[in-house]
């Protein structure tokens, strides 16, 4: 079944050029991109997407973080998308992340750690809809859509 997932290139990994490396990641994997932007995220926005975290030691330093430059905000369909983002990006810490993932290929720092991404395909709706309308998500065919998947 086809999940639908939210990224985000936070402001580290637009400042330090890696969007390209991101979404070229993205797409030779095979996902599919259905809605992207550059936003300057708000405080307001960036609360309400790390409320989970808001009793923690570093939340203001994350509200602060990611509020600090642009980011890239995503919407990505695939087959178990939320799963293959995640394995995608690595582990939460860049010091745990397997190298051959984009933390554990271009960070170095937790506080620092380039991209954050949907844990849930509950909280990837939640995550997108702070961003995105449903008329910005779009729906197209992919060319190599028939091979990547059997059915
Ligand atoms: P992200 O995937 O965006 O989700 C929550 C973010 O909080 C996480 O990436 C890090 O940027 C940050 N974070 C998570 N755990 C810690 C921690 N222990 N110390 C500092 N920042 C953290």
């Amino acid at each position: 079944m086809i999940e639908r997932s939210f990224l985000m290139i936070k402001p580290d990994g637009v400042v330090r050029g890696l969007c390209g490396e991101v979404i070229s990641r993205l797409e030779k994997k095979g996902l599919k991109i259905v809605a992207m932007k550059m936003i300057q995220v708000t405080r307001e926005i960036a609360e309400k997407q790390y409320e989970i975290h808001r009793e923690k030691e570093f939340f203001k330093s994350l509200i602060n973080y990611v509020t600090s430059a642009p980011s890239l905000v995503m919407v990505i369909d695939g087959k178990e998308a939320v799963k293959v983002i995640r394995n995608l990006i690595g582990a939460t810490n860049p010091v745990e992340a397997n190298s051959g993932t984009i933390r554990g290929d271009f960070a170095m720092f937790i506080e620092r750690n380039i991209v954050h991404a949907a844990d849930s395909p509950e909280n990837a709706i939640k995550e997108l809809s702070l961003y995105f309308s449903e008329e910005e998500i779009l729906s197209y065919k992919k060319v190599d859509e028939d091979w990547l998947y059997s059915e």
